[in-house]
């Protein structure tokens, strides 16, 4: 097996020649923000830093800066399929399965789509003889759906393809609300037009949209997850205030969970870390003899690691979402926006630096 080397597109960042540059303009920036923060609030922090996750300039100045590695590498496995799949042996070790991500997103054309294609599919090539229970996670961004829906579309088939060949599952992440209802239709077309029954989706609860979704993929027997949604929505589609998409993402667990839905054939991971949903789920399974390998847990790679354990160590399916590769800006900074204490952490470390 020839080893994985990663595409470097330019809208991609090669952290090792990034890091370094930079510095002087993030202190500022932080500065400044920790000051707007102090007058305005932390939901305004939050909405800042995801129009940082998606602004190049931003990406230039974070990824120039070189102690922001020790961060990220809290998040991310690393940058090669070999330090991926090294963290998934060890998580396996500690009783739990993984979801790896080859980090990637919004790519410019049609040949950087191409790039990343490929590179899921020696991903895929690599998990086959690893004995890791794996599946693997995409972005329809990644494989050019803005450019192009066939592309896209073309794209997803063949890793699906080379993923039911290789028994590996794959499940399509879900981006922005302008891109719903194409991710979906996409899923619907491989999965119930052309029998690709080897793919999953997710649904993000935090949208006004998403009881009749799920609805309807439970009557589909799909494989969902579920996730609140970590990006930045409009009030006319998304539900502004916090408790809302809580109150949403339990109804919908609730609906997933229920006999007719499991009857059917669907099956819901519940990805969170929150613990009140948690616990909400853990007593609502146990109140209705809901068994433990008919659901599972899912959580990121560096968030909330000893509670993961621990549902583990109780007999709980946990998966951990492994992203790896060079392209961890946007992701990264939408880690930051769902607890923008962590920006302070980075102050501290330029300051330690
Ligand atoms: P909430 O944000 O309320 O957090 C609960 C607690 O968890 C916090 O109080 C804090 O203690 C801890 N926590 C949460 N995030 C943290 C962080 N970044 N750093 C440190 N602590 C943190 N979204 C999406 O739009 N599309 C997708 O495809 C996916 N996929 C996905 C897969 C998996 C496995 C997970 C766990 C999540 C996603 N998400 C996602 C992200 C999801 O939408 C959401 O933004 C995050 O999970 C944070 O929400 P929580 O449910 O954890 O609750």
């Amino acid at each position: 097996m020839a080893p994985v080397t990663h595409p470097s597109p330019a809208n991609q960042t090669d952290v090792h020649k990034a890091r370094g540059r930079g510095a002087g303009l993030l202190l500022p920036l932080l500065a400044l923000t920790s000051a707007l923060v102090w007058w305005k609030g932390e939901t305004w922090l939050r909405t800042l830093l995801l129009y940082l996750s998606r602004a190049p300039w931003a990406r230039s100045i974070v990824t120039g800066f070189g102690p922001i590695w020790s961060m990220v590498k809290r998040f991310v496995a690393g940058e090669s399929v070999d330090e991926a799949l090294a963290t998934a042996k060890q998580l396996q070790a500690e009783g739990m399965n993984v979801a790896v991500d080859y980090l990637g997103e919004s790519v410019r054309d049609a040949s950087e789509a191409g790039d990343a294609r490929d590179q899921i599919l020696l991903l895929i090539e690599r998990i086959r003889p690893s004995g890791l229970d794996a599946y693997i996670s995409v972005k329809l961004s990644q494989l050019g759906i803005k450019l192009d829906e066939n592309l896209a579309l073309e794209n997803l088939r063949t890793i699906l393809r080379s993923a039911r060949n290789a028994g590996v599952r794959v499940r399509i992440d879900m981006e922005e609300s302008a891109l719903t209802e194409i991710t979906l239709d996409i899923y619907r077309r491989l999965r119930d037009a052309e029998g690709y029954d080897n793919v999953g989706i997710v649904i993000q609860s935090y949208l006004f949209r998403s009881d009749v979704d799920v609805q309807q993929l439970i009557a589909e027997g799909a494989w969902v997850r579920l996730v609140k949604g970590a990006y930045k929505e409009p009030a006319t589609v998304a539900y502004p205030a916090k408790k809302d998409t809580d109150a949403a993402l339990l109804r919908q667990i609730e609906a997933m969970l229920s006999p007719q839905a499991r009857a059917g054939g669907a099956r819901v991971a519940v990805a969170t870390h929150d613990d009140a949903i948690i616990d909400a789920v853990i007593a609502f399974a146990k109140r209705n003899g809901i068994q433990p390998s008919e659901f599972e847990f899912q959580m990121l790679h560096g968030v909330r690691r000893e509670r993961q354990r621990s549902l583990a160590a109780q007999g709980w399916q946990m998966r951990v979402y492994l992203p790896y590769g060079t392209a961890w800006y946007p992701y990264f900074m939408r880690r930051l926006a769902e607890r923008p204490a962590n920006v302070w952490f980075i102050l501290s470390t330029y300051f330690q630096a």
